[in-house]
C-alpha cells in the first residue's frame, strides 16, 4: 500500500530542507535587514522569532508532512476537510514565486560568465539595467524578448525538470547533496576572502553596532519574523511536501531544530561576508559604509559587480559569488516546484512526468514574461506583493486554522513526541496558538497601513 516516494537517507532530507532553506534571503535579504532594524540589536527580536515562531511552525510543518504523508493540499484536507484551500494557497504562492525566481538564477549565471574581465566595465548599474536587461524606460511596457535572459533562463528549467523528473531520491535529493555542500564550500571561501580585504573591519563594526533604540520600534519586530518566515521557508507548502517524503522512523524536533540552526548560521556567515565586501568597497572609494549598503537584486548585480571590479583575482572571485548565488537558488526553486508537482500528482492522479511536464511546463511559460525588456518592474511588483501580503496571510490562515479551528495542536503533538528525542510542552503549543498569530495579526495590519499612507 505505502509506495509513497521517500528519502533515501536522513541527510538527504536535511540537505533538501536546508536546500530550500538557505536561498537568496540569506544573502540578499538578510544582511541589509539586520543592518536597518538596529544592526547587532536586531539579533534579539531576531533569536526570538525564531524561537517563538520559526522553529515552532517548522516542527508544525514537519509533523503535518509526516503523519498525513501527502502534498501540502491533500495533508491539510485530512487534518480537516475544509482546510484544502489553505494547502491551494500556499502552492498558488510558490507557483507564483516559481515563475520569477528563476529569472535570478538566468542572471546570476550570466553574471558568472560576465565576472571573467568584469564585463560589466566601470558602471555597473547601466550595465545591467542597459546592456544586460535593456529595460524599457517605463514601467508597465512589454518589449522584445532579451536573448541573454531568455537561453539561460532555458537553461534553469531544463535543470529543474531534470532532477524533477527523476523523482525525490534519485533527483531532489541527489540535486541537493551536490548544490549544497559546493554551495557551503564556495561561500567560506568567498568570507574568508572578504573578511581579510582592507576595510573589512569597518563594515563588521558597522553591520555589529547595536542600535538599541530601536528595539521598542514595532516595525523592527515584524521584520525580524518576516526575515524568519520567508528564511525558512515556511507557510510555502514546501516544508510539508518534503516533510511527506520522510520514512516513518524520523526524528521530526531534532531535524526541525537542525534546519532553523543551519539556515540562521548560514544567515550570519552572508551577513559578515557582505559587510566586509561592503566595508573594502567603501574604504576604496572613500564612501560611509551606509552610502553602499543595499539589498536585494540592487545588492547582487549592481553593488557586488562594483565591489568584485576592486578586489584581486576579480574574475575567480566574481565567478564563486555568482556561482553561490546559482546553488542556492537552484535549490530552492527545485523545493518550490516540487509544492505544485505534487499537489497535481495526488489531485489528479497522474504520474510525476506528467505533473512536471503540465506544472512546471505552465510554470516556464509564465515565466517568459518577466525575460522581456520590462521584465524587472513586473518582478518587482509581484515580489512585492508576494512578500507583503501572500506570505504573512498563508502563515496566519495555516496557525489559525490548525490551531484554532481544528484545534489539532495535541494530536500533533503526539505524533512529533512519538517519533522524537526531544517532546513538545506547553510551549510549543502557547507560540503556535498564540504568539504566532498575533504578530502575523500584527504583520498584516502595519503592511496595510504602510499601503494606505
Ligand atoms: N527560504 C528561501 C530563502 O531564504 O532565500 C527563499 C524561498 C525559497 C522563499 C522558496 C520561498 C520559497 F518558496
Ligand atoms: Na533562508
Amino acid at each position: 500500500m505505502e509506495n509513497r516516494s521517500q528519502w533515501g537517507t536522513r541527510l538527504g532530507f536535511l540537505l533538501a530542507a536546508m536546500g530550500s532553506a538557505i536561498g537568496l534571503g540569506n544573502i540578499w535579504r538578510f544582511p541589509a535587514t539586520a543592518y536597518e532594524n538596529g544592526g547587532g540589536a536586531f539579533f534579539l527580536p531576531y533569536l526570538f522569532a525564531l524561537l517563538t515562531a520559526g522553529i515552532p511552525l517548522l516542527i508544525m510543518e514537519y509533523t503535518i508532512g509526516h503523519k498525513y504523508r501527502g502534498s501540502a493540499p491533500r495533508s491539510y484536507s485530512k487534518v480537516s476537510k475544509g482546510m484544502e484551500w489553505i494547502g491551494w494557497w500556499q502552492v498558488a504562492i510558490s507557483f507564483i514565486i516559481s515563475t520569477y525566481y528563476p529569472i535570478i538564477i538566468a542572471w546570476a549565471i550570466m553574471y558568472s560568465y560576465f565576472s571573467f574581465g568584469t564585463q560589466w566595465g566601470d558602471d555597473a548599474t547601466s550595465f545591467f539595467v542597459g546592456d544586460y536587461l535593456q529595460l524599457a524606460e517605463t514601467p508597465g511596457t512589454f518589449g522584445d524578448m532579451v536573448p541573454k535572459v531568455l537561453f539561460p533562463l532555458l537553461a534553469v528549467w531544463a535543470m529543474v525538470f531534470f532532477f524533477l523528473g527523476r523523482g525525490v531520491k534519485r533527483g531532489i535529493e541527489v540535486a541537493n547533496k551536490i548544490f549544497i555542500p559546493a554551495l557551503v564550500v564556495i561561500f567560506i571561501i568567498i568570507v574568508i576572502r572578504a573578511v581579510t580585504l582592507p576595510g573589512a573591519l569597518e563594515g563588521l563594526n558597522t553591520f555589529f553596532e547595536p542600535d538599541w533604540s530601536r528595539i521598542m520600534d514595532g516595525s523592527v519586530w515584524v521584520a525580524a519574523y518576516g526575515q524568519i518566515f520567508f528564511s525558512l521557508s515556511i507557510a510555502f507548502a514546501i516544508m510539508i511536501t518534503y516533510s511527506s517524503y520522510l520514512p516513518k522512523k524520523s526524528d521530526i524536533t531534532n531535524n526541525a531544530f537542525i534546519t532553523g540552526f543551519a539556515n540562521s548560521s548560514f544567515e550570519l556567515l552572508a551577513g559578515i561576508g557582505v559587510f566586509a565586501a561592503i566595508g573594502f568597497m567603501a574604504s576604496q572609494t572613500d564612501q560611509a559604509v551606509s552610502e553602499v549598503v543595499d539589498d536585494g537584486v540592487g545588492l547582487a548585480f549592481m553593488v557586488f559587480p562594483e565591489i568584485i571590479s576592486q578586489m584581486p583575482a576579480s574574475g575567480l572571485f566574481g565567478f564563486l559569488f555568482f556561482a553561490s548565488l546559482v546553488l542556492a537558488g537552484l535549490s530552492s526553486m527545485i523545493s518550490i516546484s516540487e509544492t505544485y508537482i505534487a499537489g497535481l500528482q495526488e489531485k489528479f492522479n497522474i504520474s510525476r512526468g506528467k505533473a512536471v511536464a503540465i506544472g512546471g511546463g505552465l510554470a516556464a511559460i509564465v515565466s517568459l514574461f518577466f525575460a522581456n525588456q520590462g521584465g524587472l518592474y513586473l518582478l518587482d511588483t509581484v515580489d512585492y506583493f508576494i512578500n507583503n501580503y501572500g506570505v504573512a496571510l498563508a502563515g496566519l490562515f495555516e496557525v489559525v486554522a490548525i490551531a484554532w479551528f481544528a484545534k489539532s495542536l495535541k494530536d500533533l503533538q503526539a505524533h512529533a513526541d512519538s517519533v522524537s528525542d526531544i517532546k513538545l510542552g506547553l510551549w510549543w503549543r502557547v507560540c503556535l496558538g498564540f504568539i504566532t498569530p498575533v504578530v502575523l495579526g500584527y504583520m498584516m495590519l502595519q503592511n496595510l497601513k504602510t499601503e494606505v499612507s
